[in-house]
């Protein structure tokens, strides 16, 4: 059973994961109005890896008996200045939902709510594992600066690891 103030976290979790959906929605949508089919791709991936996310908060308010909670959902940006920039704001984003989780997590922790904690134990790993993939893509693009060439290259690459995001 969760405290109506665990109730309230994870409810304000959910609207995070839902916008996170959207926010790599609208990035993938923007990249492929670019002619970025493999950021596109990728990006798709991550939307999908947040419906999880968002699946798994969801079902487990729902589970302890305690009401989910909906929320109006704030529009994401719908265009960045470059491709860097995409992937920029995606990395701080994911820093943002790091601290988020754990911020939770404390809160489960302190509570004394071990079944949260034990929930939310999964999403530490996971965050980890995002801000290192969106950090690699970051660093290539970073690397490669303004060359057209490279940027064609450096897509397919992000593409490939669209592969390894699905799923997962
Ligand atoms: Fe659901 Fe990328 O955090």
């Amino acid at each position: 059973m969760l405290s109506p103030v665990m109730t309230n976290l994870l409810n304000e979790q959910i609207a995070r994961e839902l916008y996170s959906v959207n926010l790599y929605r609208q990035m993938a949508a923007w990249c492929d109005h670019q002619g970025l089919i493999g950021s596109a791709a990728f990006l798709d991936a991550q939307a999908r890896d947040e419906d999880d996310h968002f699946q798994r908060f969801y079902r487990y308010v729902r589970e302890t008996g305690s009401l989910a909670v909906i929320a109006a959902i704030p529009a994401p940006p719908s265009s960045w200045p470059d491709i860097r920039a995409v992937f920029q704001d995606a990395l701080v984003h994911e820093q943002q939902i790091t601290r988020a989780i754990n911020a939770l997590y404390k809160a489960a922790f302190e509570e004394g709510d071990f079944a949260t904690v034990s929930f939310l134990q999964w999403f530490t790993t996971e965050q980890h594992e995002e801000e290192r993939l969106l950090r690699t893509v970051h660093d290539k693009l970073r690397i490669i600066g303004a060359d057209p060439k490279g940027l064609y290259w450096i897509d397919k690459e992000i593409g490939k690891l669209a592969e390894r995001t699905a799923g997962s």
